[in-house]
């Protein structure tokens, strides 16, 4: 195929990845439609955060193809490598801030690094992402100031500020209370619906988050997509792989060691 397709912002096709000799990706395919609120699935180690840094060419793999539009990211380097990241914002599972920064100088990050904006514009781009997270009040205060969920919330504008095609999310609620939870979930679904031609993916384990946020659940396991529907789709298939991740359950296809 030359290209992701029609409407696909995203695609993976037949991707293998191992480390050494472990196999983790094993022909992967997945197709992600532009505009699209997308949830990955999976139990831990099953190779999912593996397969954000393939979106990203953070790694490549050892066959296989990555289309992001019509650019392979298989085939990219340098300038080109630095471009095609320039379309993503990754919201990293540790929030990754830099803790000797406010939160003005973490989120505005990204603007000087990549853009030429002026400092009163780098500001108001920063006001405007922080009202969006609800921390404008927080502009001054350092990380080590900040409880997780803010932190979380300064990672989300940080990914947010240069206004990326593709916001990609590792994990963003693991570790999380259930209120919190549900405040990031929230945060995640405003930002897509706020900026429809966005395409978002979401990496979680956590099924009641893809249920409330998800517009299509893809389910990981050994390396594939195994079961690919909407929320409603994954709460009434009687697939005894979905059921047994989404129930929690030892018995079933998925080998519990
Ligand atoms: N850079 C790496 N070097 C070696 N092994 C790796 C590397 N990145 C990931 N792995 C392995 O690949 C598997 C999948 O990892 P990962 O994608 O992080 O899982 P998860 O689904 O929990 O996000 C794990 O067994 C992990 O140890
Ligand atoms: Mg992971």
């Amino acid at each position: 195929m030359a290209g992701a397709g029609e409407g696909i912002a995203l695609r993976f096709e037949g991707i293998h990845k191992s480390f050494g000799s472990h196999h983790v990706l094993r022909g992967l395919d997945l197709a992600i439609p532009t505009g699209q609120l997308a949830v990955i699935i999976g139990r831990s180690g099953t190779g999912k955060s593996v397969t954000l840094k393939h979106a990203m060419g953070l790694l490549q793999p050892d066959a296989g193809h990555v289309w992001v539009g019509d650019q392979d990211v298989t085939t990219l380097g340098g300038d080109a490598m630095r471009k095609l990241r320039l379309r993503f914002g990754m919201v990293f599972q540790h929030a990754a801030l830099f803790d000797s920064m406010d939160v003005y100088q973490n989120v505005s990050f990204p603007l000087r690094e990549h853009t030429k904006l002026d400092e009163p514009a780098i500001e108001a781009r920063v006001r405007e992402v922080l009202g969006l997270v609800g921390l404008s009040g927080a502009i001054r205060k350092l990380p080590s100031e900040l409880s997780g969920g803010m932190k979380k919330r300064v990672g989300l504008a940080r990914a947010l500020v240069h206004t990326p095609e593709f916001l990609l999310y590792d994990e963003p609620t693991t570790g999380l209370d259930p209120i919190l939870t549900a405040q990031i979930d929230k945060l995640i679904l405003e930002t897509q619906r706020g900026h429809p031609g966005m395409t978002s993916v979401v990496v979680s384990h956590d099924m009641g988050g893809a249920f409330a946020i998800a517009d299509h659940i893809y389910m990981l396991h050994e390396g594939r997509i195994v079961a690919s529907g909407d929320p409603e789709w994954f709460q009434t298939t009687d697939d005894p792989m979905v059921r047994q991740f989404v129930e929690g359950r030892l018995d079933g296809p998925i080998a519990v060691e």
